[in-house]
């Protein structure tokens, strides 16, 4: 009987955590049927799994941005398929859309969207409200992420009293507030200086770490070096996926 030698080499596992996110083939294409159609995103497919966190980089007009609006559902795609936890984007009524959104989805947008009339609390607790959560432990929780990353004290503030970087860090907070599992962050710390980017950094990496599922955008490759995984974009397509260097 012979004996078959075995390889040393440990097999890869399969890797077993649940898919929040993927994109099959998705392609975004606005003016459709017009002279000159833009094709914003061009086929992409991408994976992410529970406990993943992928950074997202490409020159301006790559379609970062529009990549992350169908992940969170914002907007859907002109072919191919988004599937967010388990439910694909394509066949949804806009009110299911944005209910999904409310449930699944915590949203970091570019140009942050905090609602002026609101102060900083009471802008993190309207997704929760929403959603029916009664407005004292709306405020508990709006206090607690408003705490993580460490603007608890503009509380009763509105966004036109705080600087650009607090509102940043408020639009954070309002995306990580409530159980929402995909976090979707579009340059979160682009008005950040390097300590406070690095700190919030460090709240996104503890979320994913907890159970989440994130995808970053950003320009900052030391930014990009606490994702598991870099994907990089050029005219609307995926040209290159590589292991991030995480730092724990
Ligand atoms: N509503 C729209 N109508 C027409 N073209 C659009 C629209 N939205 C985006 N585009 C185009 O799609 C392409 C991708 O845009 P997108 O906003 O996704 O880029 P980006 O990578 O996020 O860029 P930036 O780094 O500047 O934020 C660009 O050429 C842009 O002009
Ligand atoms: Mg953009």
């Amino acid at each position: 009987m012979s004996v078959e030698a075995r390889s040393t080499e440990p097999a890869a596992l399969p890797d077993r955590r649940p898919v929040l996110l993927s994109l099959n083939d998705a392609a975004r294409v606005h003016g459709e049927g017009t002279a000159v159609p833009v094709r914003a995103l061009n086929g992409v497919s991408l994976e992410v799994r529970v406990g993943e966190l992928v950074a997202v980089m490409g020159p301006s007009g790559s379609g970062k941005s529009t990549l992350l609006h169908l992940a969170g559902g914002l907007d859907t795609p002109t072919s191919g398929d988004v599937v967010v936890d388990g439910v694909s984007i394509a066949g949804l009524s806009v009110k299911a859309r944005a209910a999904l959104r409310r449930r699944s989805v915590g949203y970091v947008f570019q140009d942050l969207n905090l609602v002026p009339a609101l102060t900083a609390a009471e802008n993190v607790m309207l997704p929760r409200e929403l959603d029916g959560v009664g407005t004292r432990q709306a405020r508990l929780e709006a206090r607690e992420a408003l705490r993580e990353v460490g603007v608890e004290d503009l509380f009763d503030r509105f966004p036109e009293e705080m600087s650009g970087g607090q509102q940043q860090r408020v639009a954070i907070a309002r995306a990580l507030v409530g159980p929402r599992r995909l976090v979707l962050a579009d340059e979160p710390t682009g008005a950040l200086d390097s300590l406070t980017g690095e700190a919030i950094m460090k709240v996104l990496r503890a979320r994913v770490d907890e159970g989440a599922a994130g995808l970053l955008v950003t320009h900052d490759a030391q930014h990009a070096a606490w994702a598991d995984r870099v994907v990089f974009l050029r005219d609307g397509k995926m040209v290159e996926s590589a292991a991030g260097s995480r730092i724990s």
